[in-house]
């Protein structure tokens, strides 16, 4: 775009800033609980609440309290709940079963939900790490995350989520070749209106630290996951990656994290045009709860702007665990 501008004075900028009314009328960038998808943290038991020290103000949730969170979720205008499960560190193993366990938290959660509130979008999570005794998305062999193995075990855990009513499955493990073989198993088990949403250009970050303890990964996690996360430096990898899982059959995808990876937005979104999500990870929260709470910041207008940020760099939606906060307020 080149703007045309005449000379000052005829030109005056400031004039379309100076009330509110004015601002509004020429808004660019609005967001909306209908841009939201809500990242919630499933336990066991039955009416817990279990505070997470790192993430103030996000709970872990016992099936029935999800439940409560789902419906207030629709609700409040959100159209999709995203499902993490917290996994008794009992039911971790070295093969990773209980991924693909049709009763395993998660899939309990998802028939929960969907029976009390069927009109909400439900995301699961397309991963080992919750379920396996060294916290890697992936089987490790000699000190390797194998990758083609892995892929046959994704496609049952996938399986079972999409049979216990998951609408959108959400690969987060980054292995090679994974959407590929998701698309035609889920086509083959009659599935075939189950979405994915490739978490295609994940970064090997430090951002998502408090994820790791919410989900009790942490102290399970040897060593890291650069051998199947990216570099933080790279962009065109991004690109390749996105086409790469475009073409294998994903229906949206994912840049993730988000703020420090704006850059990757934008270009994803020209270069591709398909539905593109950020994922504002549990450190971005972090950084800005933690700071709103002890009044360095003003949270609520940090939140806001925050998100607003991932709809101008061309996203068209959010996961955030900001979604009933920010809700809330946008719903005045
Ligand atoms: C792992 C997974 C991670 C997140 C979502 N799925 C962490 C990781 O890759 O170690 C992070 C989300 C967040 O930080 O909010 N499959």
């Amino acid at each position: 775009m080149q703007p045309t501008l005449a000379p000052y004075p005829a030109t005056r900028l400031r004039r379309l800033r100076r009330t509110p009314a004015i601002r509004a009328l020429v808004q660019e960038t609005t967001i909306s609980p209908a841009d939201f998808i809500w990242p919630v943290f499933v336990r066991d038991g039955e009416g817990v609440v279990e505070p997470i020290a790192s993430m103030p103000g996000v709970n872990r949730l016992s099936v029935d309290k999800v439940v409560e969170a789902a419906t207030e979720a629709h609700a409040l205008g959100i159209p999709a709940i995203c499902l993490f499960p917290y996994t008794d560190p009992a039911l971790k193993t070295e093969d990773c079963a209980e991924a693909w366990n049709p009763d395993n938290l998660s899939n309990r959660a998802t028939r929960a939900i969907k029976q009390a509130v069927p009109d909400i979008a439900i995301m699961t999570d397309v991963a080992l790490d919750p379920y396996n005794i060294n916290g890697h998305d992936g089987f490790v062999e000699a000190g390797e995350i194998v990758n083609d193995r892995t892929v046959e075990a994704l496609v049952k855990q996938a399986l079972s989520q999409a049979d216990a009513g998951a609408d959108i499955i959400g690969p987060s493990d980054m292995m090679d070749g994974r959407i590929g073989a998701l698309r035609s198993a889920l086509e083959g088990a009659g599935h075939q209106n189950v979405l994915l949403l490739s978490y295609a250009a994940k970064y090997a970050s430090a951002f998502y630290g408090p994820f790791r303890d919410a989900v009790g990964a942490s102290g399970a996690l040897q060593g890291d996951k650069k051998t199947y996360q990216q570099d933080p430096g790279n962009s065109d990898e991004a690109m390749r990656l996105i086409a790469r899982d475009l073409a294998e059959g994903a229906d949206m995808i994912m840049v993730k994290p988000g703020m420090p990876y704006l850059d990757i937005c934008r270009r994803a979104h020209e270069m591709f045009g398909a539905p593109t999500f950020a994922y504002q990870v549990s450190g971005e929260y972090a950084m800005i709860a933690g700071a709103g709470e002890r009044g360095w910041i003003d949270g609520d207008k940090a939140m806001m702007e925050s998100l607003t940020s991932f709809k101008r760099a061309g996203c068209d939606g959010v996961l955030t665990y900001f979604a009933p906060a920010a809700a809330r307020l946008l719903n005045g």
